[in-house]
């Protein structure tokens, strides 16, 4: 593992901290200590704000309440890793008031968190908010605050081969800038924690805009959030395979406030699998019918509905990954990690359940990319809609896999054919 730490030339932001070892597996929900008050700053005004029980300064800085799911779920996924390998080194590249290093401090219990934010007009609110945990002294320093451009400060780290088990890569609209300096100071089998804000280009609006971000030829598609997933998750596979990596992720979200596309990636070494994962999806502008292609099938492709290709009735997108959004079996453990801590039991406990859950559905291998608005299909039958949940168990009885779409509310995941679904809701609407 890469954690060779040579004497830094600052003393400040790349010191190593040796690894912990935690022996309780099942940790008590995370307590938040709030004796520690922030420094009195008279002409300061306060925007006090309270996540999961840990009350934060925003002040100023960029902030989003609704962001609060991302953070858990990153937090989540901090904590698994930190209990599964005994040490939490975070980079918080792009960290706003500090919230995120907070609670990856606090509820994840990482070691270290390097807090960075090029405003360096952030610093006194990301100062008050952080020095609730005790910061520690030397080579046992809980956390650092720096004010570097991201990209110059991960090429700093890089070249002081000072590497990170987590780096949050928080950024804006599509800049896929940082998206190599993460790569060359996440450690190997560390996590990515990416982020995309750029609702135009996921929604075909720029074509060009994502093959200069991602590699990827986007155009319009009735379920262009999942796109937006999908673009980020392809741009970061196209990155890391140019430095030997490979990526698979965890989990992936998509929060319509911004909108804003975030995925977890775990970082390894090796190659892409045979393209499996990395390919093209059609779109038919005729049926509404999506499918996958690989590399090799790019010159024959045609929808079902149009066998001679007359029409042209398709839209190709990609390169994109194809593969599952998140990981099941992390998944699982994230939900009972949540359970345990009590994150699910109450008020927007329970969204956090929901959106487990389905994410955790999602996740099945044979489902294929997309989802399917119920008002599409039922536009094409002509029909009322049927219950979603009867439509779903007449799928499953006829051997499909199937599930909600944790982006849309009123729509499906399903390997079914358009054409079967079709069939499938006109002959519930038949049997009313
Ligand atoms: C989306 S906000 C971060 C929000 C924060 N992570 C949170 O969860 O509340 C993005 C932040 O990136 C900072 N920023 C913008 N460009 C940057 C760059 N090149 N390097 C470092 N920080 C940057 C901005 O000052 C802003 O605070
Ligand atoms: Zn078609």
């Amino acid at each position: 593992m890469f954690s060779l730490s040579p004497k830094p030339l600052s003393p400040s932001p790349f010191l190593h901290l040796p690894h912990k070892t935690h022996k309780n597996l099942y940790p008590k929900p995370p307590q938040f200590n709030h004796n520690n008050s922030p420094p009195n700053d008279p002409i300061h005004k306060p925007n006090h704000h309270t996540e999961r029980g840990i009350e934060f300064d925003a002040g100023e800085s960029f902030f989003r309440s609704e962001s609060a799911t991302g953070r858990d779920l990153g937090v989540l996924a901090a904590a698994l890793y930190r209990m599964s390998t005994g040490g939490l080194r975070v980079l918080d590249a792009l960290c706003g008031c500090g919230i995120r290093s907070l609670r990856y401090l606090v509820e994840a219990e990482a070691d270290f968190v390097l807090a960075n934010d090029a405003n360096d007009e952030c610093r006194r609110v990301i100062l008050s908010n952080m020095w609730r945990v005790p910061r520690g002294l030397g080579g046992e320093k809980r956390w650092t605050v720096t004010h570097f451009d991201a990209n110059r400060l991960m090429a700093e780290c890089y070249l002081q081969r000072d590497f990170f088990d987590l780096i949050d890569v928080d950024s804006f609209g599509s800049d896929s800038t940082f998206l190599r300096s993460a790569l060359n100071v996440v450690k190997l089998g560390g996590l990515l924690y990416v982020t995309c804000t750029d609702g135009f280009t996921s929604g075909g609006r720029r074509p060009y805009h994502s093959v200069a971000s991602y590699g990827a030829y986007v155009c319009h598609v009735p379920y262009s959030n999942e796109i937006g997933l999908r673009m980020l998750i392809g741009g970061v596979v196209r990155e890391a395979s140019v430095l030997g990596y490979r990526v698979t992720p965890l989990f992936s979200h998509y929060s319509f406030h911004g909108p804003v596309f975030r995925v977890m990636l775990r970082v390894n070494r090796g190659k892409l699998h045979n393209d499996r994962h990395y390919g093209f999806i059609g779109y038919c502008t005729r049926c509404g019918h999506s499918q996958t292609f690989s590399w090799d099938k790019l010159g024959g492709i045609n929808c079902p509905c149009d066998k001679e290709n007359v029409l042209g009735s398709l839209n190709v997108l990609g390169p994109l990954w194809t593969g599952p959004l998140h990981d099941t079996t992390h998944m699982t453990e994230m939900l009972k990690l949540a359970e345990q801590w009590r994150w699910t039991s109450s008020g927007t406990g329970l969204n956090l359940e929901m959106l487990l859950k389905r994410m955790i559905d999602e996740s099945d291998p044979e489902l294929p990319p997309g989802y399917i608005k119920l008002a599409e299909i039922t536009r094409v039958a002509k029909v009322n809609c049927p219950p979603i949940k009867t439509i779903m168990s007449t799928m499953h009885k006829e051997g499909y896999a199937v599930c909600r779409s944790h982006i849309v509310s009123n729509a499906i995941k399903t390997n079914c054919p358009m054409a079967t679904c079709v069939r499938i809701v006109k002959e519930l609407d038949g049997a009313q």
